[in-house]
């Protein structure tokens, strides 16, 4: 079957103006905006594409179709993973059926690397021999990965003392050059940005419009197994990357006719860093941003979120809902995955399922819905053995059990 990849281009989310695909851009030249890689998939074949999509073994690679890039991709076997249903953790948060969309079981431990798979390879395509990216950690672990596989040169930036042990010990040991800033990640950001306009290095965190074709693989696994849309999709929200990736995925299943509805979408974003959060509710498009984030959640730990305005879209246009967490409910959402359904995820991963919880209890979200909480990193990105109240005895406690 045919695919996409010939037609081809990049667009500003914005003013509409349209770039050749293999242009080295991030903004839009006329008004600064996000760029979306668009292609004209209205005219694959529905039922030809599900069925070589059912033929095929479960990475996002199967979707291959529906993924722009033009050669053989650099793959550690990204996406694939596995939603389970978790009962308890519906009971806690008071929903009929709960799904968690676990992508700690990715090759680095989290959904950056369905993204990084394609931005890598793109990186090839384009002949790019370094690449760069800020982080609270999961995308520096994720890129470095993928750059070794690649052999392609690795730059992060992460706030100094603020990175969970795992992600900095990841993105060291997959050799990227790693250089820390005093500030938080919107700090390293805007370097990145600045210092790549003058280097012309690669930029792969998410305002490059190609993480957002890997990332948005997400949506048609769940699709794949829920079928159409009666459902609600839970997201943890920090830079508005993965919520605008994912409400792509879902948009697309529906132009190519796979699909005849779409899920509500809703993003949750901790309370002391929750500009995108406070701007839905206000109900202007104007983020106003955090200066100094605060949450325990380190990977959504971000004041000045760049993909908003996509983000925006995707809650509009689902008729989704937005919900700010505290530190308390996270850490017990964790708990509670952990413990009561053997599913370990970092505490900004815990945040989708105690955004539903607090949505219900303010009757926002109705009893009967079925909820799928995307669980975005694993357990062991971020250990924090203080914050469990189940502490190791010594063993001669054993012989009085
Ligand atoms: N969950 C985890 C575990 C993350 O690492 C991130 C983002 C998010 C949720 C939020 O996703 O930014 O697309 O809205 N981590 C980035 C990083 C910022 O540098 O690793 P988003």
């Amino acid at each position: 079957m045919s695919d996409v990849r010939s037609e081809i281009l990049l667009r500003c989310i914005s003013c509409g103006r349209e770039f050749p695909a293999d242009s080295i851009i991030y903004f839009c030249g006329d008004c600064g905006n996000l760029l979306d890689v668009v292609g004209d998939i209205g005219r694959l074949n529905p039922i030809e594409l599900k069925n070589l999509w059912a033929s095929r073994k479960f990475t996002m690679w199967r979707y291959r179709e529906l993924i722009p890039v033009e050669r053989e991709p650099i793959t550690l076997h990204e996406g694939g993973t596995p939603l389970y249903r978790a009962e308890k953790a519906a009971r806690w948060a008071d929903v009929k059926n709960l799904y968690v969309k676990f992508e700690g079981g990715n090759p680095t431990g989290s959904f950056k690397d369905r993204g990084m798979s394609v931005a890598i390879t793109k990186s090839l395509e384009l002949g790019r021999e370094t690449v760069i990216c800020a982080s609270t950690g999961n995308t520096s672990s994720s890129m470095a990965a993928y750059a070794a596989a690649a052999g392609v040169k690795a730059i992060v930036l992460v706030p100094r003392g603020r990175v969970a042990a795992g992600k900095l010990f990841q993105t060291m040991l997959h050799g990227a050059e790693t250089y820390t800033v005093d500030e938080g990640f919107d700090t390293a950001l805007q370097t990145v940005l600045s210092s790549s306009r003058e280097s012309g290095i690669y930029i792969l965190n998410s305002v490059n419009p190609w993480r957002i074709e890997g990332q948005k693989t997400l949506a048609y696994e769940v699709w794949e197994v829920l079928g159409d849309g009666e459902y609600v999709v839970s997201v943890p929200v920090g830079n508005c990357g993965n919520i605008s990736a994912i409400w792509k995925g879902f948009k697309e299943l529906e132009m190519v006719g796979l699909a005849r509805t779409h899920p509500r979408l809703v993003g949750v974003q901790a309370e002391g860093a929750s500009p995108f959060v406070d701007m839905v509710r206000r109900g202007d498009e104007r983020l106003i941003p955090v200066e100094s984030p605060r949450t325990i959640a380190s990977a959504i730990r971000i004041g000045k979120p760049v993909n908003w305005l996509k983000a925006l879209r995707a809650i509009r246009e689902s008729e989704g809902l937005v919900e700010k967490v505290s530190d308390e409910m996270i850490l017990e959402a964790q708990r509670l995955l952990a413990s009561g359904e053997g599913i370990g995820v970092e505490p900004a991963s815990a945040a989708s399922l105690a955004g539903v919880k607090k949505l219900r209890e303010q009757g926002l979200l109705d009893r009967s819905e079925t909820v799928v909480c995307v669980a975005t990193g694993h357990a062991l990105k971020d250990p924090n053995p203080d914050l469990v109240p189940n502490k190791p005895r010594e063993s001669s406690y054993l012989a009085r059990r």
